[in-house]
Formats: structure tokens, C-alpha cells, sequence
């Protein structure tokens, strides 16, 4: 025999920034392991410091960080957590990303803008990371700006369930609350059963941040409920203003989806202020009390994230959750 074999010493660990513990630890529960614990402070001058406890050499290291607010500080942590684990020896490294940082920022609208996603990718491959998972992408490309296998998960499976379940029987009308999501309105109307589909034409001026005008709807929404659709409800102006084209079009309900709250004020107040019905978001973005308000849902993330690095881990299919769907 001229190899050493080192029968099942694969080993899976969770290692958490401190952004939204919360969800680590369920996404632990999930998988009925631990979350390896670290030790991290940050010195007078602000710079961070973070490292495992324990050894993490020749494991597969899933590292969890959700990149709420102070989203810069997160990120500098999850790269220097990750530098650790690769000097560290892990063999393999995922950054979890549920919410991928700067992701609005994935190209030049104008002449000397950053390309911000891409230079996400670059640092999280630089400090050392194999591999990326995220979910609900802002847009599907920001994939090819890392240079190793990218798990993209979706939420829609979990929202859609929800909705379906909760407003059982209901015939919805499904609204992409601009131009750019009316591909993903398209794959909501497939889960229910090729719904009506409509569109909020929005504007932005590119030179003023978290401001938009609903210009106005195109497609059938008299009369009809309404279920908003997007991947994140930042400052809520999008959905908000989208939700009021579509009263004065006609609308008798809207019920809003989205993957990720960030919820930035004020948000809260204009979502709590509106003739929606119901908010529905997931757990990707942790949800401080502040941010809470009657009419928000909010559902728990981690069993699918659980179920993709259980797949990675063992060498499956990510796709395989999708039901090939997505
Ligand atoms: C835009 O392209 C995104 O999909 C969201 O609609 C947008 O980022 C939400 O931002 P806000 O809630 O501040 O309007």
C-alpha cells in the first residue's frame, strides 16, 4: 500500500461573526453541531481582531455573517476571520453571505463609478475563501465576479409556501415593483399557477441615494389583491410608493414579499403608515426590535441555509433543494 488513508476525518464547522449570532446558532441547531467559538475584540484604534478556539486543520469551514449595520465593520471581520482559517490550515472555506454585501453596486451606470459587488468578491477571495453561498443575489451575475463555485439559494420557496398557506384560495396578481424584477414576478406567478402579472415603472435619479417615483402600473391590478414582490426592502420608498400606484390603480390588497429587510430608516415608519396588509421578509438580515411592527412576518432562513451546507458538505446538489425550479 503506498498512501496513508484517514478514514471519515471530514469535518463540518460553523464559525460565526458577530454580526447576527442568532442565526448561526440556528443554522447549528439545524445541522446539530456546535458553533465553533471565537475570540474577538477590537483593539483602541478600531482595527478588529477575531480567531477560532480550537484548531480548524484540514476542515470544512463554513463561515456565517450576515452584513446588517455597521455593514463595513462586518465585512472587515468576515475577511479577517477568514485569514485566520486559512492560516489556520481549514482545507476548505465558505463565506455564508445569506445578504451579499454591496451587491446594488454590480456596475457602472455612469463614467467613474465603482464596481463594488466585484471588489466584495475579490476581498473574500483574496483573504482566502473557496467558496461563496448567498441568497437572492441582487442580480444573478454578481456570481461570475467570484472566482470559485458560488451557492446561490432562494427564498421563494419558503415566502411562496407562507403566502399560500396563509392566504389560502386567494387569486393574486403578482407586481415586480420596477423593470428589474419582472423576471422573478414571472417565476412567482409559475408557483401560483401562471397568476397575472404586472409592473411598477420606477425611476431613480443615480446621483440621489434611497429616493425613487413610481411612475405608474402597467398591467390589471383593479380590483385585484395584490402581491408586491422584491428582493430587499432597504429605506421602503420602492415598495411603499409601489404599493401606492397600485391603490390608485385600483388595488383592493397588497401583500409585500421580500428575501431581505434590511429596514433602514425610516422604513418602519412608512411600511407601519401604508394600506399594505402584510410584510413578509426573512431572518438573512437579523431584525432588531426597533425595526418591528405589527404587520411584519418574519421567516426563518436557517433551515435552508442548513440544507445547502449539508449538501456542500457531503458532496450533494445544491440545485437539488430548488426542485429545479430556480
Ligand atoms: C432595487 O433595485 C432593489 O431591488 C430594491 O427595490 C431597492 O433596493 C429597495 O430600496 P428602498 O427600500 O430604499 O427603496
Amino acid at each position: 500500500m503506498s498512501t496513508i488513508e484517514l478514514a471519515g476525518r471530514k469535518s463540518l464547522m460553523l464559525i460565526s461573526g458577530r454580526a447576527y449570532p442568532e442565526l448561526a446558532d440556528e443554522i447549528a441547531r439545524y445541522l446539530g453541531v456546535t458553533v465553533t467559538s471565537t475570540t474577538a475584540f477590537e483593539f483602541a484604534n478600531g482595527e478588529t481582531f477575531i480567531k477560532p478556539d480550537e484548531s480548524v486543520r484540514g476542515s470544512d469551514a463554513f463561515v456565517i455573517q450576515s452584513f446588517t449595520a455597521p455593514i463595513n465593520h462586518w465585512i472587515m471581520e468576515t475577511l479577517i476571520l477568514v485569514d485566520a482559517l486559512k492560516r489556520a490550515s481549514a482545507k476548505r472555506i465558505t463565506v455564508v453571505a445569506p445578504f451579499y454585501p454591496y451587491a446594488r453596486q454590480d456596475k457602472k451606470h455612469r463614467g467613474r463609478e465603482p464596481i463594488s459587488a466585484r471588489l466584495m468578491a475579490d476581498l473574500f477571495r483574496t483573504a482566502g475563501a473557496d467558496r461563496l453561498m448567498a441568497i437572492d443575489l441582487h442580480t444573478a451575475q454578481i456570481q461570475g465576479f467570484f472566482d470559485g463555485p458560488v451557492d446561490h439559494l432562494f427564498a421563494m420557496p419558503l415566502l411562496s409556501d407562507y403566502v399560500k398557506e396563509r392566504y389560502r384560495g386567494q387569486e393574486f396578481t403578482v407586481v415586480s415593483p420596477d423593470t428589474g424584477r419582472v423576471r422573478m414576478a414571472e417565476q412567482w406567478s409559475d408557483r401560483f399557477g401562471g397568476s397575472p402579472i404586472a409592473f411598477v415603472h420606477k425611476t431613480r435619479d443615480p446621483r440621489v441615494p434611497n429616493q425613487v417615483v413610481a411612475n405608474r402600473v402597467v398591467g390589471e391590478v383593479a380590483g385585484r389583491t395584490c402581491l408586491l414582490v422584491d428582493d430587499m426592502i432597504a429605506t421602503g420608498s420602492t415598495i411603499v410608493k409601489a404599493s401606492e400606484v397600485l391603490f390608485e390603480a385600483g388595488a383592493a390588497e397588497v401583500i409585500v414579499t421580500a428575501t431581505h429587510g434590511e429596514l433602514t430608516p425610516p422604513a418602519t415608519d412608512r411600511l407601519k403608515n401604508s394600506r399594505i396588509t402584510e410584510v413578509v421578509v426573512t431572518n438573512t438580515l437579523p431584525i432588531r426590535p426597533d425595526q418591528d411592527f405589527d404587520k411584519l412576518t418574519v421567516l426563518s432562513i436557517a433551515p435552508m441555509i442548513g440544507r445547502a451546507i449539508k449538501e456542500v458538505f457531503e458532496d450533494g446538489s445544491v440545485t437539488s433543494l430548488f426542485d429545479g425550479r430556480s
